[in-house]
């Protein structure tokens, strides 16, 4: 089988690219090494596949469509994993053109690809911040009126659409995963579990937005890859499915887990709430477990193990 993964350099991409290879798939990946972090990163994520003989990269931008198409045509993928995207919450309210340019017309353009080309399956990379600041937990796939308060959760809920019409009108088999605050090894620098654990290790001060009553969903990047790798191989229809760990996690149990792992304690500076951040998320994953056969299995404190191990390597 031959997979097209789109930002398969980036954080999550490239666990799945690992996995993919290690499970015999030829892997396409198209990412243009962004410059939203240090590239440098990304090039060390994908050192291991670039040796290996069933994959091949390409250093391009998912906005340019001849381009897009030369790959598609070329390789004929039988399905798309499509993670390329600017991430980030904050940035996205200083730059909101450019997140509008890179997730919505670089979705566009592989959703049309993907018609022309006969993808047999498409996975859509979407994200829990698009049920927007929400009391009610957990979150569910069929709430409506998912209401997103930044730039970022927008774009996403309009790929989630652009996905469900492509499906419509071309009966595309298309899931929507949306993935809650994920971590692990190569997480990328500005998220919350990378930072802090930097700040405390170099002595440095830690933010702490709001009253660290805010929690997340964190959700180990190998559970999530496991999810990607389940909804690959099943034909769905169009469905829109939670990965997620189901349990939250407040922000100061957070920080005694990362000082705990570091051997060092932070030095903490209260800050107010940021716009565009939810107070809390928490997935409801029986659609998940039903329709996947999904069951994380890394809980937070075994995680955050995991992630400082490969920190200290670094
Ligand atoms: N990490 C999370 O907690 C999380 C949560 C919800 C959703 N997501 C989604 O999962 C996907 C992967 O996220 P990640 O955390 O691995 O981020 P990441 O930034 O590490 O990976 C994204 C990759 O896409 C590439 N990319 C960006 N713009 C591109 C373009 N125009 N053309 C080609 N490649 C481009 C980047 O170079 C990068 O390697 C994204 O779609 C993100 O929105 C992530």
């Amino acid at each position: 089988m031959k997979i097209l993964v789109t930002g398969g350099a980036g954080f999550i991409g490239s666990h799945l690219v690992d996995r993919l290879l290690a499970d015999g798939m030829q892997v396409v990946c198209i990412d243009n090494f962004d410059s939203f972090y240090d590239p440098r990163l990304k090039e060390r994520n994908i050192a291991g596949p670039l040796k290996h003989r069933r994959f091949t990269l390409y250093r391009d931008d998912i906005r340019d469509l001849p381009a897009m198409e030369k790959i598609f045509k070329k390789h004929r993928p039988d399905a798309l994993v499509h993670l390329a995207a600017r991430a980030g919450v904050r940035p996205s309210i200083k730059d909101p053109l450019l997140y509008e340019d890179v997730n919505i017309k670089g979705t566009m353009n592989l959703l049309e690809c993907a018609k022309k080309y006969g993808v047999k399956k498409t996975v859509f990379g979407s994200s829990s911040s698009v049920y927007g600041a929400r009391e009610k937990i957990p979150f569910k796939e069929d709430e409506l009126a998912q209401k997103p308060i930044s730039p970022y959760a927008a774009t996403k809920m309009a790929g989630e659409l652009l996905c469900y019409t492509y499906h419509h009108l071309y009966k595309m088999p298309i899931t929507c995963l949306r993935f809650f605050t994920v971590y692990g090894p190569r997480q990328r620098p500005e998220m919350g579990i990378h930072k802090f654990t930097r700040e405390i290790v170099n002595g440095e001060t830690v933010e702490f937005f709001g009253d660290g009553h805010s929690a997340r969903d964190y959700t180990f990047v190998l559970d999530i890859v496991e999810g990607i790798c389940a909804a690959i191989g099943k034909d769905l229809g169009y469905e829109i499915i939670n990965l997620g760990d189901c349990n939250t996690v407040k922000l100061g149990y957070l920080i005694e887990l990362i000082e705990k792992n570091a051997g060092k304690k932070a030095k903490i500076r209260k800050m107010p709430d940021q716009p565009g951040d939810v107070p809390i998320t928490c997935a409801s994953i029986d659609k998940a477990k039903k329709l996947l056969g999904y069951e994380p299995k890394v809980k937070i404190e075994k995680g955050i193990e995991e992630f400082a191990k490969w920190y200290k390597a670094q």
